[in-house]
């Protein structure tokens, strides 16, 4: 085979991700979701994490290996998330990566997660290439990119508090609707109305930054007040409205960026852009100024192993070399290579 044959692996939180892309396309996409483990404690539970990881994450290979109907040893790179993300749960995915990697002879590389999210759309939308603005948002990290070019990333602005993720995994637990929120609040919303409260839109003084820890209390003061009247609380035009708020933001923000750089095409990734109401007004913004909008599906969009091999062997073709002797980088940040 003189294609590349990619193993990507993805543990930097609470999905292990296996896969297996050859010549840039997807072979296998395998997921082992910890939703379920998770959801009792109603958040991600580090440690808990990091053993369900180690559970699952041979049996996961075998599976993504098998689907794709390659042979380990035809395996020419593992790459595995360094980080961002939680210190146990990646050392489980890049120790695994590193050792099988040396196994079979392979290269082996380090991707940063985020990098991983920022790629995924050239699966699916083949004219997805720099000069781009791209809009990042998932539970733990929320920012806009300039990629001027393959491998050259600016951050434009991103989220001085809480992540756009966060946001609705937070305001989802306080309403009741369960772990993780940001699926639970897309789906509710649909049947309550987006103009029926008007939550704050912070820092609109700043064209690329977001603020979402106002729009918790604002929601929280709002619910609280029609409690203390007697009043019910009309919890679909809540998430609605909230859903309306976070939207809102993120897409005046990536336009803004769209302005200043004056990118023709917008990218997307992070679990968030699978919400189908932030996809819908990214649509109808791009058609508007006549721009290009790559987004992943939504399965591409969470976490995945995909994204991970994609992003390793565009770095190993750009010529970075692998990392044997690298560790996990729990807060490596785009852009700020070290
Ligand atoms: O990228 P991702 O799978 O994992 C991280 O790297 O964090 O993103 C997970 C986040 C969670 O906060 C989840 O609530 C949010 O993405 N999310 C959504 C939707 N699906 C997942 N948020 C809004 N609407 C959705 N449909
Ligand atoms: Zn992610």
């Amino acid at each position: 085979m003189t294609e590349p044959v990619v193993l990507g692996i993805e543990t930097s939180c609470d999905e292990t991700g296996l896969a297996v892309v050859v010549g840039g396309q997807i072979r296998s996409n395998v997921i082992g979701s910890q939703v379920e483990i998770h959801a009792r404690f109603g958040g991600v539970v580090p440690e808990v994490a990091a053993r369900a990881h180690v559970e699952s994450i041979k049996s996961l290979a075998h599976r993504a290996l098998a689907e794709a109907e390659v042979h380990p040893n035809d395996v020419t790179a593992v790459a595995a998330t360094q980080g961002p993300g939680l210190a146990g749960a990646l050392v489980v995915g890049f120790s695994f990566g590193k050792a099988m990697a040396w196994a079979l002879g392979a290269d082996f590389i380090g991707v940063d997660h985020m990098e991983g999210h920022l790629l995924a759309p050239m699966f699916q939308h083949e004219g997805y290439e720099p000069p781009a603005v791209v809009l990042l948002a998932s539970g733990g990290h929320s920012q806009i990119v300039h990629m001027s070019d393959w491998g050259t990333y600016r951050m434009m602005g991103g989220t001085i508090d809480d992540a756009a993720g966060e946001a609705f995994d937070k305001l989802a637990r306080y309403l009741g609707l369960g772990f993780p929120g940001g699926p639970a609040v897309d789906r509710l919303s649909s049947k309550g109305d987006p103009k029926a409260i008007r939550f704050p839109r912070a820092l609109s003084d700043r064209p690329f930054d977001f603020s979402f820890s106002g729009l918790k209390t604002s929601v929280v003061n709002w619910v609280d007040k029609q409690h203390a009247s007697g009043s019910d609380v009309p919890i679909a035009d809540v998430a609605a409205s909230l859903q309306e708020a976070i939207v809102d933001v993120l897409v005046e923000k990536t336009f803004n960026a769209v302005d200043e750089t004056g990118s023709t095409t917008v990218g997307g990734g992070g679990g968030v852009l699978a919400n189908r109401r932030l996809r819908a007004r990214l649509a109808e913004e791009a058609e508007k100024r006549n721009v290009k909008l790559a987004l992943p599906t939504a399965e591409l969009c969470t976490d995945n192993g995909a994204m991970i091999a994609l992003a390793g062997q565009l770095a190993l073709q750009r010529g970075v070399a692998g990392i044997w002797t690298g560790d996990v980088d729990p807060g490596m940040r785009l852009g700020h290579p070290h």
